[in-house]
């Protein structure tokens, strides 16, 4: 068992095994028969200036922006995300870390002619995207924060407000409903004609949240009278665009979102693609009353102390365990088709992005190795399979991808090796298992590769406070 060779010598630690007890078993059975929802992918945002910290605004090197890049983008040398969600500015300028408007200033009227600029940078954002792209990105979101402040009852892109022209707010300026939408078409447009494909667009962020950054309100039946006005001018447009909504503040939040959206003879869900919430306020473990697909498109450990090295210590917010099962969670019992950690990576020593970029150093946190963990082997397209363990402190899921390998993901919150007695049914003609291990030595350390029984199984050992990926081909 060439897995056990790998792995004993490094964690069969004294303290946790005497010597001639062996470790628990657990049965892992994985159906590859049993399908459920389809991955769209992994991801993140680089949003309010973050995209520029990649380019060497503080003293990146520009070998060290391609490694970044690569880590965050590509399939064989990173993590392969291939979600990134882009800013739509509402700023009128780029001071501190604001991401600029297309439109920066009114023009007079939401009938008069727009003065859109379009400047091929976006607060770095668009450079990223094309980076992205050159890496294997296969999903552009675009997503508003905010209508420029013109456009709101508040005359602010900061500080809540409401888009004027919705229930309940009217504006002496008039109603900027369809302004804004040709606004958001715009700026998808303009991406396009640069040759970068926007294929994902959304108009609120957290729209329960009145906050001193760019922010707007919403509820769900002022969220549905915009979806409205928005498909049309897509259609119109021309563009093949998705709309999502609503970046919902937590998953409860998201949730008491959908009535709205569903209510009425002409329901707004039916011309969404995506329905998109957030982890801060309340967590994604349950599954959204919604038949379309469902992301998770923002969270973050926002106030932990800064553990970039930690896999497990005491399973802290910002841990990499921490993360691992947050991502599980939301595939298994959240029903989510995809998972977007904030921002993926800026110069700070905070934890509230996946690789930490310090002047020129690169820090690339045990999240970020949780993440990668699932990002890099269940792909696009691939399904999430049954699987289940006998034993809760090993906790699994599983991805059949489109070319029939099959990814599955063992955590363990055991603070002893154990052994697993696996099962893989439905998945003919595979029969190499590869192993990934992260845990706080070992950042997706590939172990050495063995083969099933012909009847699908296997058995080997799980390290204390870790994650394996199996990868079957
Ligand atoms: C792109 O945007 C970033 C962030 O706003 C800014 O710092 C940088 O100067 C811009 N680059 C160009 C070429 O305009
Ligand atoms: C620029 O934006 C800020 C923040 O929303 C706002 O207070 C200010 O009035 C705007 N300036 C102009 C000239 O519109
Ligand atoms: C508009 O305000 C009224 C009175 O406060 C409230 O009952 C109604 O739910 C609001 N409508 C929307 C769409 O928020
Ligand atoms: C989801 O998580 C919350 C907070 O941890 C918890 O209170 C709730 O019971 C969980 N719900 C489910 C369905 O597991
Ligand atoms: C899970 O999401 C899919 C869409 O991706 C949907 O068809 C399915 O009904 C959802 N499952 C449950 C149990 O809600
Ligand atoms: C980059 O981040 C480090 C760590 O937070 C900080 O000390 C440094 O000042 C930052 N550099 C710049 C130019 O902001
Ligand atoms: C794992 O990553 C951390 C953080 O980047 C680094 O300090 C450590 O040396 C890495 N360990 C291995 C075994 O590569």
């Amino acid at each position: 068992m060439p897995l056990r060779t790998a792995i004993l010598s490094v964690l069969l630690l004294p303290v946790h095994s005497p010597r001639h007890s062996s470790p628990p078993t657990v049965s892992v059975l994985v159906d590859a028969n049993i399908q459920y929802q389809e991955v769209d992918g992994f991801g993140c945002s680089e949003a309010f200036q973050r995209a520029y910290d990649i380019f060497g605004k503080d003293g990146l090197s520009p070998e060290n922006t391609n490694y970044v890049l690569d880590l965050m983008f590509s399939e064989e040398r990173g993590a392969g995300f291939t979600i990134l969600r882009n800013g739509i500015g509402s700023s009128n300028s780029s001071a501190s870390n604001f991401m600029d408007s297309i439109e920066p200033f009114s023009p007079g009227s939401p009938s008069a002619q727009p003065h859109y600029i379009w400047n091929h940078n976006n607060s770095g954002q668009f450079p990223l995207a094309q980076q992205a792209y050159g890496r294997g990105l296969q999903t552009l979101y675009g997503n508003a924060w905010s209508a420029p402040g013109y456009m709101k009852t508040n005359n602010d892109e900061n500080n809540g407000g409401y888009l004027c022209g919705v229930s309940n707010a009217t504006c002496a300026t008039g109603n900027w409903m369809q302004a804004y939408a040709n606004y958001l078409v715009q700026w998808a447009r303009f991406y396009e004609e640069s040759g970068v494909k926007v294929t994902n667009i959304g108009f609120l962020n957290e729209p329960q949240l009145d906050v001193t950054y760019a922010s707007m309100l919403s509820d769900g039946t002022q969220a549905a009278e915009f979806i409205r006005v928005l498909a049309k001018t897509i259609k119109a447009s021309g563009l093949d665009l998705k709309i999502n909504c609503c970046d919902g503040v937590g998953w409860q939040e998201q949730e008491a979102m959908l009535p709205g959206l569903q209510a009425g003879p002409d329901p707004a869900v039916n011309y969404l693609s995506v329905i998109t919430g957030h982890g801060y306020s309340s967590v994604p473990n349950f599954t959204l009353s919604t038949h379309l697909k469902t992301w998770m498109t923002e969270w973050a450990d926002l106030t932990g102390d800064y553990t970039p090295y930690t896999f497990y210590e005491n399973g802290g917010p910002g841990e990499g365990l921490t993360w691992a099962r947050n991502i599980q969670v939301a595939f298994v019992s959240a029903n989510v088709s995809a998972f977007l950690y904030w921002e993926g990576a800026e110069n700070s020593t905070s934890n509230s992005a996946l690789i930490n970029m310090i002047g020129n150093t690169v820090v690339p946190s045990k999240r970020f190795w949780a993440f990668a963990q699932f990002s890099k082997f269940a792909r696009p397209g691939a399904r999430r399979v049954e699987a289940t363990s006998t034993d809760p402190l090993l906790t699994v899921s599983s991805f059949l991808n489109r070319d029939g390998n099959v990814a599955i993901q063992v955590i363990s919150a055991a603070t002893t090796v154990y052994t697993i007695d696996l099962q893989l049914k439905g998945s003919d003609g595979k029969s190499w298992v590869q192993p990934y291990l992260t845990d706080n030595a070992h950042n997706l350390t590939q172990l050495s590769p063995f083969q099933m029984s012909r009847e699908g199984t296997f058995t080997t050992s799980i390290p204390a406070l870790s994650m394996v990926s199996f990868v079957v081909a």
